[in-house]
């Protein structure tokens, strides 16, 4: 119980130190909700899983097409992108400051997601062009350190316990 609460008080303290990491964090985790009921509809298969749970880390590459999938269709439920593909930045902000992002955080993440969209090389494949935007996003939110380290946060509770 007291190895307990000395855990929740560190995290706490984490978290206020960073808390633009906090806010990808919870970004994250809100953006994922409706893996399952994606996965459901898609018919994704289980595979695809390691990819959301590694996301985030450094040197984790994400190539699998079917991820690409599973992020179209969690940014289609969460209405981030228009008919015709392209990324809505009203409703990206939107869903940026619902879960925790101030003004300039969120229209920064929605500039780096419209910067993306227009680096990527052209592809057909709608699955893997919303993967080279992920990755590319990946990357600049890592530049700016603002990559939440779920991974170690999990690690730290485990090592104290
Ligand atoms: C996380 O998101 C919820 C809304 O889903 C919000 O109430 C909360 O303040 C956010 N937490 C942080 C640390 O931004």
């Amino acid at each position: 119980m007291k190895f307990v609460m000395v855990v929740m008080l560190y995290l706490s303290i984490d978290s206020g130190v960073d808390s633009s990491q906090e806010v990808m964090k919870n970004l994250t985790m809100n953006f994922n909700k409706a893996l399952d009921v994606c996965k459901k509809e898609l018919d994704l298969p289980d595979s695809i899983n390691a990819d959301f749970y590694n996301f985030w880390k450094p040197d984790y590459e994400v190539t699998n097409r079917l991820t690409g999938c599973a992020i179209m269709c969690l940014s289609t439920k969460l209405e981030l992108f228009d008919p015709d593909g392209k990324l809505h930045h009203g409703n990206a902000k939107e869903f940026a400051m619902k879960h925790g992002a101030d003004d300039s955080m969120a229209q920064q993440l929605v500039d780096i997601v419209h910067k993306c969209e227009n680096d990527i090389p052209n592809n057909e494949d709608p699955c893997l062009k919303v993967l080279d935007i992920a990755k590319c996003f990946k990357t600049e939110v890592h530049k700016l350190n603002w990559a939440p380290d779920m991974e170690l946060m999990m690690g730290e509770v485990l090592a104290e316990v």
